[in-house]
């Protein structure tokens, strides 16, 4: 059997954090005795430094669990605006700071799947079955081999025929919402929802099964280029399938400190959407391209990386700001 998150197990998280540094480096009274950022004067000594600094204070585990389960759907039809990539990057530093998340990858490209190195070839348990009502979510939950408090359920190329399949089923956009409802014997603190760069039936599930909306922007010309698009189909959602939809939250993506452009998208979106966008911005970042060839998020594939630190602190605004 699958072992439940929330579960007896071992706090892996902080146990990493030590493995990462010598035994020199730590004081007896267990705290790491590392030396001023002043004394370190390399940039890789610079960035193994924060790497014990984050894995430190996030094995910690300060954040809040939220009052109830919180269920977010990533969603922008525009592609490549990093909705996969916040959504496992964030789910990551949530798990890495003691909550227990799941990832429900309603894309048929399954790159979510493979950014948390879950296997997904055809014929996996998988978002699809479960869509269908083929089997019950549970029995498509994978662990992430990397977070004993991350899950993922995968997308394998079936979901591509979903779109189809479902306009004849019964209660075609509130399937997801039944499947995660059933899902009773789990305790997940976060529920990350990541859709398709489309408005069709897969990402209408989504937002019936949840309350919350976060929109990635990237912050690239044509940034708000199909928004009002976006937000006219959620509040038909809101209006016919789900009273309680709500775009909560808005990440800005890919920032690049050295254009002016990024700085103009910025405060245009800020001017847009107020404060339900997050202060902490994720920087274009290589490190953060790269970790999904890895199957590993930027947590553990450079957790020193400003990338990681990023989501890091966009995971701590997420919890905090809203219960
Ligand atoms: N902060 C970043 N810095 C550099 N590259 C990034 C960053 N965020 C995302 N990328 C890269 O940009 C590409 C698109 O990101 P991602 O897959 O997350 O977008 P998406 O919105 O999920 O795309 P799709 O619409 O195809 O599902 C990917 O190659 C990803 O690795
Ligand atoms: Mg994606």
């Amino acid at each position: 059997m699958t072992p439940q998150p929330g579960g007896p197990a071992r706090d892996v998280s902080r146990e990493t954090a030590r493995d990462d540094v010598s035994r020199e480096t730590w004081s007896e009274a267990g705290e790491p005795a590392w030396p001023e950022p002043a004394a370190i004067d390399t940039p890789i000594g610079a960035e193994a430094e924060r790497a014990v600094r984050l894995l430190h204070a996030a094995a910690k585990g300060t954040l809040p669990r939220p009052e109830r389960q919180r269920v977010f759907t990533i969603a922008n039809q525009k592609g490549g605006v990093g909705k996969t990539t916040t959504a496992v990057n964030v789910a990551a530093a949530l798990a890495l700071q003691g909550l227990n998340t799941l990832v429900i990858d309603l894309d048929p490209q399954g790159n979510a799947s493979t950014a948390l190195g879950i296997e997904h070839r055809p014929g996996t348990p998988s978002s699809y079955e479960v869509l269908i009502g083929e089997i019950p979510l549970r029995d498509a939950l994978q662990r992430s081999p990397h977070s004993d408090r991350l899950y993922c359920v995968p997308a394998t190329i079936d979901l591509a025929g979903a779109e189809i399949e479902l306009v004849s089923m019964v209660a075609r956009e509130g399937r997801l919402r039944s499947a995660l409802a059933s899902l009773t014997d789990y305790n997940f603190d976060y529920v990350f929802i990541d859709c398709p760069p489309s408005l069709g039936l897969l990402t209408i599930n989504a937002f019936v099964a949840a309350p919350e909306v976060l929109i990635p922007i990237q912050c690239e010309y044509y940034a708000l280029e199909g928004v009002g698009q976006l937000m006219r189909t959620i509040e038909m959602v809101k209006a016919h399938l789900n009273p309680q939809l709500d775009v909560t939250t808005v990440i800005l993506t890919m920032y690049d400190g050295r254009t002016k452009l990024a700085d103009q998208v910025a405060s245009d979106v800020r001017a847009h959407f107020g404060d339900k966008v997050l202060r902490t911005v994720i920087p274009r970042s290589v490190k953060v391209s790269e970790a999904p060839g890895y199957g590993m998020t930027i947590l553990g594939y450079d957790p020193g990386s400003r990338g990681a630190m990023s989501y890091l602190d966009a995971s701590r605004e997420i919890a905090e700001r809203r219960q």
